[in-house]
């Protein structure tokens, strides 16, 4: 049983990641944290509330975290739509669960420190909550196998030319947990996710289950947005497929890396920046960036699990 803890700004992609952990009959999922991103904390955590409600996993414990960025303005990203799900959320069961009392950041601390295993926290959102955590109880680390973080483009962005949306939110968070932390990370970029689309057939095959027809019915908007902002008319799953990796380590291939992120305010702002001059020497940070995969296995294993 792998034990997960998912920190999420859902956002319609991420609905696709909570509901393949939900699915997975080998994930323990331990709690969800939710963060400022996509849209504000109060929707992403009403959002999460709900999509676990839909999962019909309401036992999971959710806390609501950062609020906004460690020292940027909170800027969302209109790909997901008004409400976060594309438009959908309305149409999702209201959870009977209120949300957990503590803060995100007590929630992780107390789940790490209580589990009786390593754990594998998954980052699907800005990196504010980790940052926090990380700085506020570094006595949870050991508890901690490995960060499974989707964010960062090495070739380039899709926020910006040169930025990813997760880390051009909050560079500095990012910069935190991928430069000068020192727990084992798996970075899920852009260069593996956007290879990992699905069309209209894919898409069909899920709705003919429950919980798959919801998630179709956010995609829509999000579509639309892509295909404005990248002339592409497919869905683009990123927050999945670091769930994925994260329920099968090696499952996305992944190259030592070290890492730099751009804190400054010019046109390079939120970029991850690799250095590939020479591989990381054993005293150095670095960072386990997956570049590569087999894309068709990756979708089929998705289809797979989400329409169990
Ligand atoms: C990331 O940003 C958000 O729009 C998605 O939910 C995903 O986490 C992709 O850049
Ligand atoms: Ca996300």
């Amino acid at each position: 049983m792998r034990r997960l803890i998912i920190d999420t700004d859902p956002g319609v992609d991420d609905a696709f990641a909570i509901a393949l952990a939900c699915a997975s009959p080998d994930v323990d999922l331990m709690a969800v944290t939710t963060v400022a991103g996509n849209i504000g904390i109060e929707h992403t955590t009403r959002n999460a509330l709900n999509l676990l409600a839909l999962c019909g996993r309401e036992d999971v414990p959710v806390a609501a975290g950062a609020h906004r960025p460690f020292s940027r303005p909170v800027r969302g990203d209109t790909a997901h739509g008004v409400d976060g799900l594309g438009g959908h959320a309305h149409a999702l069961p209201t959870s009977k669960a209120t949300g957990d009392p503590r803060d995100a950041i007590t929630l992780l601390k107390d789940t790490l420190e209580a589990s009786e295993g390593p754990v594998t926290v998954i980052a699907i959102g800005p990196m504010t909550n980790v940052a926090l955590l990380l700085a506020a109880h570094p006595g949870v680390k050991p508890k901690i196998d490995r960060l499974v973080i989707m964010g960062g483009g090495i070739a380039g962005g899709n926020i910006t030319p040169s930025a990813e949306f997760n880390v051009w939110v909050d560079p500095e968070a990012a910069r935190r947990v991928l430069v000068e932390e020192d727990v084992p990370v798996t970075l899920v970029p852009l260069d593996v996710t956007m290879r990992c689309a699905v069309g209209d057939e894919w898409l069909g095959q899920l709705a003919d289950h429950p919980v798959g027809r919801e998630l179709v019915a956010m995609t829509p908007h999000y579509r639309a947005f892509y295909k404005e902002t990248f002339g592409r008319d497919d869905f683009v799953m990123h927050d999945a497929i670091a769930v994925a990796e994260a329920i099968n380590p090696g499952l996305l291939r992944t190259t030592p890396l070290r890492l730099e992120v751009d804190c400054t305010d010019g046109p390079g702002s939120g970029a991850t920046i690799a250095d590939r001059r020479t591989p990381p020497q054993p005293d150095e940070r670095f960072v386990d960036v997956a570049l590569d995969a087999d894309i068709d296995a990756l979708r089929a294993y998705i289809l797979g699990e989400l329409a169990r």
